[in-house]
């Protein structure tokens, strides 16, 4: 396994991550038992990313973290933890809070679910509009300067909030949809992360599976799936998104590559400062998505696929609009 350091400042990790969201929360029903099976297969093969928030499965991921690395060395682990959104027994999302003492709170709640004594990156998941950004990363610092974190992340802001959170603290990476659906960040949020040394881990870099190869429109979604309500997986919108990831798939298959592993190596080709999360919780979806690291691009292969999946060629907004609301990088 290759590794790429997190921005200037950040840690090494695998060149590849593995987000543990799906294994509780948001695609609907998870095998714990291979859940935990996929997170000790990625780290025999390799994988040191490991990333989670508090709010999926309200701790059980967290909980799910700590069962797979038991009797792993916590030292060859790199765990990425989001915090800050606020949610419901019904599972409901209430918003967002990254008051200092909040996030105070949050990390220690963290810290005993993982069973450890730091995260190695702390990153609020969403920016809270009503604390300013110096404040959360000033709260952030200290707890760096506590030892209780080693490194500080964001989360879906955009250009303007990475430049006055950087001024503050060195910040590792920002955490950020990318895909090619999802090409947002290219315009200004990247070449200003570049500017201060801030590396990204790209998520939904199979834009939530549709990108797969595997997405038929016949699946059956379970009640609150994000993909039930994603204006991407809806009627016309998920026609036409089918039909981009076939062109890609025709690509994918002369080369001798799945869809899958051509989607997150076009991810891994945009830079060295990227390092893809892909949110695999079966061996199966882990061992595609790992066969990646044989995948090289050369720039025709690139073009090509960009003609077939050209930028904004996306049906629907990556997010339904009250959740688009709370993206700052979307401002
Ligand atoms: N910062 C943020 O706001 C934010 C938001 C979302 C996610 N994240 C993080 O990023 C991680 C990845 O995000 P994501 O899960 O939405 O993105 P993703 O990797 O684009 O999508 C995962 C989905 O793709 C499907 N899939 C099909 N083939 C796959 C393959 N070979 N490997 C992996 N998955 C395959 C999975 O299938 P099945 O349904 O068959 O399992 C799963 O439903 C999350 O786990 C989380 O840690 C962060």
């Amino acid at each position: 396994m290759r590794t790429r350091t997190l921005g200037r400042t950040g840690p090494a990790v695998s060149a590849l991550g593995l987000g543990l969201m799906g294994m509780s929360d948001l695609y609907g029903p998870a095998d714990e038992t291979e859940s935990v099976a996929t997170v000790h297969a990625a780290l025999d093969a390799g994988v040191t990313l490991l990333d989670t928030g508090d709010f999926y499965g309200m701790g059980h991921n967290e909980l799910l973290l700590r069962d797979a690395l038991r009797g792993r060395d916590r030292d060859q682990v790199v765990i990425s933890v989001k915090f800050g959104a606020l949610r419901g027994p019904d599972g409901s999302w209430l918003g967002y809070d990254s008051r200092p003492e909040a996030v105070r709170t949050f990390l220690a709640y963290s810290l005993r679910r993982l069973g450890t004594d730091h995260v190695d990156v702390y990153r609020p998941a969403r920016l809270d509009p009503a604390v300013p950004i110096e404040d959360q990363v000033g709260a952030l610092a200290e707890l760096v300067q506590a030892g209780y974190i080693r490194h500080i992340g964001l989360s879906e802001v955009g250009a303007e909030t990475l430049r006055r959170a950087a001024a503050v603290h060195p910040i590792s990476d920002l955490q950020i949809e990318y895909s090619l659906l999802s090409r947002g960040i290219e315009a200004e949020i990247l070449p200003v992360a570049r500017e201060l040394g801030i590396g990204v881990t790209a998520y939904g870099v199979l834009s939530r599976g549709l990108l797969s190869g595997h997405w038929t429109p016949s699946r059956e979604l379970a009640a609150g799936d994000f993909r039930s309500h994603s204006p991407r997986f809806q009627g016309e919108n998920l026609e036409r998104n089918l039909a981009l990831t076939e062109a890609l798939g025709k690509i994918a298959a002369a080369k001798g590559v799945t869809t899958a592993q051509l989607a997150i190596a076009w991810v891994a080709a945009q830079g060295d400062d990227i390092v893809p999360l892909v949110g695999a919780r079966t061996r199966a979806r882990l061992a595609e998505s790992l066969g990646t690291a044989d995948v090289e691009l050369s720039g025709a292969d690139l073009a090509e696929i960009e003609a077939a999946v050209p930028a904004g060629a996306a049906a629907g907004g990556r997010y339904a609009a009250a959740q688009l609301d709370h993206l700052d990088s979307e401002k």
